[in-house]
């Protein structure tokens, strides 16, 4: 075998949002892309805003001398600047240029963190339903995941979590608003996470990070203010992406902050730094930095998102699935009608209709449905959603 058999193995047991990508190929070669209804995949249908398209023109006309040469790891000193000023406006908290690190996307922040703080053996907390590459990445750097069931809500259970936490315990990883469910994290619920986190930090005299993936921070709905853990915890580390807030997610541009009250920083920092070079990112990609420094305060239509998820939910409702509404990102997370949800994207499959089984999240009996598409796509797969949901008693 030419590649290692660990690799052979995570490819076999392999992401589903992967593999129903790939039978969905199938289907749309049999019927015609037009006649299959794709809801599994998180690559948003929306194109960045205006601004951008005005920031590269802007650059193309009046490019800056060395503007593609190599620059410090960190990335310039400009950008981490702009997305410091923007943090610290959203925030209220004091954020510096020191305090952020510019990543190829979020999947490169959290490769970054993992590989800085994790020894080998170090255990890493989530939450299920997960973004799955969380379980490849943290295996990437040695640790082991931890996996810890949540309420009906997808809320974490704060007794399981007091009760999981050890002294090999060094992060626990949260995602609000989350990929699957849609939920975010109330500050009631983070005040009481950091409450758990120091308690046991001061019992086990360790330092446990609490690493905020949020991805879908700006595309939160009904006038939600976006509650940030940084409020909660000190040793919190935020990291995101312009993949969705700016549709940009080939682009590959993110960014890691710290927070500054996490003691002592220098050295954190410059550990950041030293694996962003050292895993073979070097820098984020420079065109890219130059052009979000001018657009930390910019975000896609959330209405847009907003009006499709109220589209899709209230149907939902109709045909008589249960689900909880999302109040951000742009996912939704279903009760599966039938026990096995890998039975029922199979049976959507037969009407069309893909999308991606719970269990490709950690929880079996739900299935995923990804809404950052054409209203076409959302209309067109209704039918199908509908006629499952017949199928199997609902309504
Ligand atoms: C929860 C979550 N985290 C991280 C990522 C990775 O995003 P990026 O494109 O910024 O690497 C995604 C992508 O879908 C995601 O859903």
């Amino acid at each position: 075998m030419s590649i290692s058999e660990k690799v052979q193995k995570s490819m076999t047991e392999g992401s589903w949002v992967r593999r129903m990508f790939d039978e969905g190929a199938i289907l749309k070669q049999r019927y015609g892309a037009e006649n299959v209804f794709d809801l599994s995949l998180g690559n948003p249908i929306m194109e960045p805003p205006a601004e951008f398209d005005r920031e590269l023109r802007r650059l193309v006309e009046h490019p800056l001398p060395g503007m593609h040469r190599y620059m410090e790891n960190a990335g310039y000193a400009e950008t981490r600047a702009a997305v410091a000023e923007q943090l610290s406006l959203e925030t209220g908290i004091e954020f510096t240029t020191h305090d952020i690190i510019m990543t190829c996307g979020a999947a490169g922040a959290l490769n970054v963190v993992l590989k800085t703080i994790l020894n080998p053996g170090d255990e890493v907390i989530l939450f299920a339903p997960y973004f799955v590459e969380y379980i490849n990445y943290i295996d990437n750097h040695g640790g082991v995941a931890s996996v810890l069931p949540t309420d009906e809500q997808f809320l974490p259970k704060l007794d399981v979590l007091e009760n999981t936490i050890g002294a090999k315990t060094k992060a626990v990883i949260i995602n609000s608003p989350n990929n699957p469910t849609g939920v975010v994290y109330s500050a009631d619920l983070l005040h009481l996470l950091g409450e758990v986190l120091q308690q046991k930090e001061a019992q086990y005299g360790t330092q446990i990070f609490l690493i905020s993936d949020e991805a879908y921070r700006k595309i939160i709905y009904d006038g939600l203010r976006f509650p940030s853990p940084l409020h909660h915890h000190p040793r919190s580390i935020i990291l995101t992406s312009h993949s969705k807030d700016l549709a940009l997610p080939g682009e590959r541009i993110g960014y890691i902050a710290v927070h500054p009250a996490c003691s002592p920083p220098e050295e954190l920092i410059d550990g950041l730094i030293f694996c962003n070079r050292t895993l073979g990112y070097v820098n984020a990609p420079a065109l890219m930095q130059r052009l979000v420094r001018h657009l930390q305060s910019v975000t896609v239509s959330v209405a847009e998102y907003q009006r499709k998820r109220d589209l899709l939910y209230a149907r939902l409702i109709e045909m008589g699935y249960s689900l909880i509404k999302p109040q951000g990102a742009f996912y939704m997370f279903p009760k599966s009608p039938l026990e096995d949800d890998i039975a029922f994207v199979k049976e959507l499959q037969e009407f069309r209709v893909l999308t991606v089984p719970g269990r490709g999240f950690g929880t079996p009996g739900y299935f995923r449905i990804s809404y950052c598409v054409d209203d076409r796509t959302i209309e067109g797969s209704l039918a199908g959603l509908g006629k499952a949901a017949q199928k199997n008693g609902l309504g």
